[in-house]
């Protein structure tokens, strides 16, 4: 038996012994009563009874251990001309100090602070000052319209906001504060306070009474200790897609998550403290959470953060710069980006100017992961390619190569094999277990492993019926594929109206909702097509009202608008079409997967519950009219 086979064994077969030990690593407040609650409600807890604090084991450990002087984060932002370094111990003051303005703005633990905040290291800084005072985080990301803002806003109820005065695209420069103001404004719930970092780009203009400004407040505050917590209190809530507009808040608690955290850095990712690890990615995306700020940190590394984009800032030789400027010896991040290098350096012209003997791996997740990129990045950087599948909820990979354990044969479309704790299966409808080779749902045996979501923010019941209820004692995860003979898994497709953009998680439902909402719309479907560059593109098909005032390019572009201030840029909505009817069920469920299947050309069977089939014809010349459905 390999290395790899007999530590997942052992995971399954004693999870408090193996998840114990891995707990070592950190420095407890006051050590558990139980590794595994197996008791508890809705799903089991990890070291239940235990004390702990996140931010202290993030920063302050390290400088305890003599790593104050190591660069603990590398911020290099080519859209503003900026590179700056912050050491652990300069790290760790300016996140005590940050805790020490959230304390004079009232914060205390269990409190919710929501940061809206483009990619400089102040995002990083407020996510652990939270942490430090074990208030709960919840990060919105940059490319959201104030609407998705207002709805985290009404669900955390956060007590403070932090935000800027701006992010940065290529294109042009993202004003946060209208669209801050424009969130509240629409809220229910008010915050007592906004704490604006303003930039150079872009100044704020300041709403006397509730908005401070970071700089200001920096001047004058104490530096604060670290407030223990119990191992079960939540760190974080992170707003995800589910199947209706109304996002999903999955919860990450403390100690669970630092002891997978952690575990996942040298086993999976193989690098050790010291090692420069980079996850190009954004902190508004679990990604980001996870191995942007807690995993590196956690492991006493460096990270990176990036503000810029694979190409076009100015090349599509910024990534490779950026590993030699800084010796980066893992990089993760989507398919999608090295989708966009490939397509503007396919020679890889860019990627031989520069010295990359410091890396040792490639890291990609977020989205299925096409053998063709994986060949082309493995051939141009004569490194190994790992895909790795996870999600949101669970905050690390559930299949993956663990490089730090022993590097496992790639197979290119597949994530590899089960990270330890997680005993994933293959049901059928019904729930019984298929074998090798037969796709149907995949699903996770509880317990989950440290780090899952235990619930979803304020919703044990919609956690129950998302999660738990389709098949009693698994953890449903939305995701269809089979495992092979070798224990590989494949993971192929959603079972649900998730759709990936550019690496983005989005819901084709929220997209529906706010086509819906047009007085022209009568009914309407969207669904994920596939695209070249970013993986699926939404494309909505509309049925006009009759008499409908608007129509045609007109309607169109109506709704284009609406779909990027109701949800916003990240969305990518731009392909809409009018239809006199959609295909449905005899019970009227809308055929969205066999729409799918039409417009990407690929072969499909005539549903036998189709209520009309000519229906499916009208539907492919409407495709057609955008330039899908060509290949039949
Ligand atoms: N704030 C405001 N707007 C944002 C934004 C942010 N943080 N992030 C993206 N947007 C905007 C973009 O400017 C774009 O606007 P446009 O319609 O005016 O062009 C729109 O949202 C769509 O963005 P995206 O789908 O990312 O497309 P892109 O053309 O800007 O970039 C890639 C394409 C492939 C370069 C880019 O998606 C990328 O780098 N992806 C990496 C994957 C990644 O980070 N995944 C996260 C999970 S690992
Ligand atoms: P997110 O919650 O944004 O991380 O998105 C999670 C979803 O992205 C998963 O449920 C999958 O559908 C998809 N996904 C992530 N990583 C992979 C991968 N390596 N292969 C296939 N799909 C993936």
């Amino acid at each position: 038996m390999g290395r790899y086979q007999e530590i997942y064994e052992r995971s399954l077969n004693d999870p408090e012994g193996f998840w114990g030990e891995a707990a070592e690593a950190l420095v407890w407040e006051s050590r558990w009563d139980k590794v595994l609650d197996r008791e508890a409600k809705p799903v089991p807890r990890w070291f239940t009874g235990a004390m702990f604090n996140t931010c202290f084991n993030a920063l302050d450990r390290h400088v305890n251990e003599g790593r104050g002087d190591q660069d603990a984060l590398i911020y290099d932002s080519p859209v503003t001309d900026t590179k700056r370094r912050y050491s652990y111990r300069q790290l760790r003051d300016e996140v005590a100090r940050f805790a020490g303005v959230l304390r004079n703005l009232g914060v205390q633990k269990g409190d919710r602070v929501i940061i809206y905040m483009p990619m400089v290291p102040e995002a990083a800084i407020a996510m652990l000052a939270c942490a430090r005072l074990g208030a709960i985080h919840s990060v919105v990301f940059g490319g959201f319209a104030a609407n998705e803002l207002a709805t985290r806003i009404d669900d955390a109820e956060p007590r403070v906001i932090v935000s800027a005065s701006c992010g940065i695209e290529p294109s042009r420069i993202v004003e946060y504060k209208p669209l801050l103001d424009q969130a509240i404004e629409m809220a229910g719930h008010k915050p007592e306070q906004c704490v604006i970092l303003q930039r150079p780009q872009a100044a704020a203009a300041r709403i006397e009474g509730r908005d401070r400004d970071w700089a200001e407040e920096m001047a004058t505050a104490e530096p604060v200790e670290c407030v223990p917590v119990l191992a079960t209190d939540p760190l974080y809530i992170l707003y995800t897609s589910g199947t209706t507009g109304q996002p999903k808040g999955v919860v990450r608690d403390n100690g669970g998550h630092a002891v997978a955290m952690h575990w996942s850095m040298k086993n999976i990712y193989n690098v050790e403290a010291g090692d420069v690890y980079w996850a190009a990615s954004d902190v508004g995306w679990v990604v980001g959470h996870s191995y942007i700020v807690y995993g590196p940190l956690l492991a006493g590394c460096t990270t990176v953060m990036y503000e810029g984009k694979p190409v076009g800032t100015p090349d599509p030789g910024a990534f490779w710069r950026v590993i030699s400027e800084y010796g980066v010896k893992v990089l993760f991040t989507a398919p999608t980006a090295f989708r966009a290098i490939k397509k503007e350096d396919p020679e890889g012209k860019y990627l031989a100017q520069y010295d990359l003997s410091c890396m040792q791996a490639l890291f990609l997740a977020g989205e299925r992961c096409d053998p063709d990129t994986l060949n082309w990045a493995q051939e141009k950087l004569g490194k190994p390619v790992i895909d790795h599948w996870w999600q949101t909820e669970t905050g690390w990979a559930i299949a993956a190569n663990p490089l730090g354990i022993e590097p496992l044969p790639v197979k290119p479309g597949s994530p590899t094999v089960p990270m330890p704790g997680y005993d994933v299966r293959i049901l059928d409808e019904e729930g019984k277990e298929l074998p090798a080779g037969e796709m149907g749902n995949i699903v996770i045996k509880l317990p989950l492993p440290p780090a899952c979501l235990p619930t979803l923010w304020n919703n044990d019941r919609r956690f129950i019926d998302s999660y738990l209820s389709k098949y009693p004692g698994y953890y449903l995860t939305g995701d269809a594929g089979y495992k092979d003979e070798d224990g590989y898994l494949w993971i192929m497709s959603r079972t649900d109206d998730v759709i990936n953009v550019a690496g983005h998680r989005l819901s084709t439902g929220a997209m529906e909702e706010v086509l819906a909402s047009h007085p022209d719309v009568a009914e309407c479907a969207v669904i994920g097509v596939a695209d070249e560059l970013k993986g699926q593109l939404p494309l909505g098909l509309v049925v006009c009202k009759a008499g409908a005032e608007k129509e045609g390019e007109v309607l169109y572009s109506e709704l284009v608008a609406l779909v990027r201030e109701k949800i916003g840029p990240v969305a990518a909505f731009k392909q809409v079409v009018a239809v006199k009817r959609l295909p449905k069920t005899r019970s009227g469920k809308i055929l969205r997967g066999t729409m799918v299947k039409i417009a990407d050309g690929v072969e499909w069977k005539m549903p036998a519950t189709i209520d009309d089939p000519a229906i499916l014809d009208e539907i492919a010349e409407a495709l057609r009219s955008l330039g899908y459905a060509r290949r039949q």
